[in-house]
């Protein structure tokens, strides 16, 4: 029995037990050589790629949860300039870690890191734990993640199955399973720890995954360029752009926003905080803003300001921003405040000190279009 094959006895590829285990053959072991060896010499050089630390390994595939590699990269940078080690993380402030975190999207994954490593302090000696069901209790840490950090930092030997893994199993096997319902994903997960390399299994699961990212491609895959071409049954039936079958997506929805950008004579700018528990962006700094022909009062997943608060003034430009399927047209203009006292949970900022508050995306990018003849503006009032 392979390693792989007993861990998963003993643990189940999804955590539960599990009796029979897939055959290995010898397609599988000359897969699995192509494979590594094509990953010994194709690899791209990345940050995290440099390290068993686990720490490293962990931040990094948080990460690359939900974002493209090449946009993690100079975030992971910074993240570890500030961030060196699990204690610098459990004692940070929320704010700052944020703060660096702005930009990256899906900002659970930040406050659930920043717990996953007080946890690691309190209960694992700040290591992050060898044992795929002790990993799952980490906040954050799903069945990838957990998979990903004990191959890539332990050499312990559990498959991961991200879309790319999944598109290239998907073709090499032509099997038609949605990975991302309950059994699709079983299938492709057993198919992968089938093929995993015992002794290698951080590099075979890094492998499959390089390979969906740059050879193996969603549209147009370069099979000229593949180790895999002679193993891969869509590429021998002719059938490569009928593997994974398309999916049914959700029907974008364009919404669009107007955004008010208010200043002060001394060159403040008005920011409204958005309340915790806001599904998206939840206790981070924005713009005014609210929806134009959306119900009155707003539903509750978008926060919005009262909009008697603030008067409009000239349009100083238009921004366009993707949340999932939502379509956001956002209509940003100058605004002036009616009245003296400040709407619930906005504050004046300067602008100097944008950068140490979680701030929105369409804020940022919002803040570019102040009008050139304020921003020269003395800048030095403390708030
Ligand atoms: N995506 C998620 N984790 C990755 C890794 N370690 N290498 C390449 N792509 C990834
Ligand atoms: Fe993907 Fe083509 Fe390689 Fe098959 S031969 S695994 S479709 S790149």
């Amino acid at each position: 029995m392979t390693d792989a094959a007993a861990y998963i006895e003993r643990f189940g590829s999804l955590g539960r037990p599990r009796t029979c285990n897939p055959p290995v053959n010898n397609q599988k072991i000359a897969l699995r050589r192509k494979l590594l060896r094509w990953y010994n010499t194709h690899r791209r050089q990345l940050p995290w790629r440099d390290s068993h630390d686990p720490y490293r390994i962990c931040v990094s595939e948080v990460m690359l949860q939900q974002t493209r590699v090449q946009a993690v990269i100079p975030y992971y940078e910074k993240f570890l300039s500030l961030f060196p080690d699990v204690q610098t993380l459990a004692a940070s402030e929320e704010r700052a870690l944020l703060a660096c975190w702005s930009g990256l999207g899906y900002y659970s994954r930040a406050r659930n890191l920043r717990k996953a490593a007080q946890q690691m302090v309190r209960d694992w000696g700040g290591q992050f734990p060898k044992d795929y069901a002790e990993a799952l209790r980490l906040p954050g840490v799903g069945d990838y993640t957990a998979r990903a950090v004990l191959s890539i930092a332990y050499g312990i030997p559990l498959a991961v199955l991200d879309g790319n893994v999944a598109r290239v199993l998907s073709r090499l096997y032509a099997r038609k399973e949605d990975f991302r319902s309950h059994a699709g994903k079983e299938k492709f997960l057993r198919l992968a720890d089938s093929l995993l390399a015992p002794r290698r299994p951080g590099d075979f699961n890094q492998a499959l995954m390089e390979l969906g990212a740059t050879v193996c491609l969603p549209a147009q895959p370069r099979c000229g360029e593949c180790p895999l071409q002679r193993h891969c049954l869509a590429y021998a039936r002719e059938e490569v752009d009928k593997y994974p079958p398309p999916r049914r997506t959700a029907k974008p929805r364009v919404r669009r926003f107007v955004a008010a950008l208010v200043q002060d004579s001394a060159g403040r700018c008005l920011l409204v905080r958005r309340p915790r528990s806001a599904p998206w962006m939840g206790g981070f700094w924005e713009l005014p803003m609210w929806e134009q022909d959306g119900p009155d009062p707003p539903p509750l997943e978008i926060h919005c300001i009262p909009k008697e608060a603030i008067v409009l003034g000239r349009l100083l430009g238009r921004l366009r921003h993707s949340i999932t399927s939502n379509h956001l047209r956002i209509n940003v203009h100058e605004g002036f405040l009616r009245g003296r006292a400040l709407p619930p949970r906005a504050r004046w900022v300067l602008p100097s000190r944008m950068d140490h508050l979680p701030v929105t995306t369409i804020t940022r990018k919002a803040f570019r279009l102040r009008p050139a003849s304020t921003i020269g503006r003395p800048t030095e009032v403390s708030i």
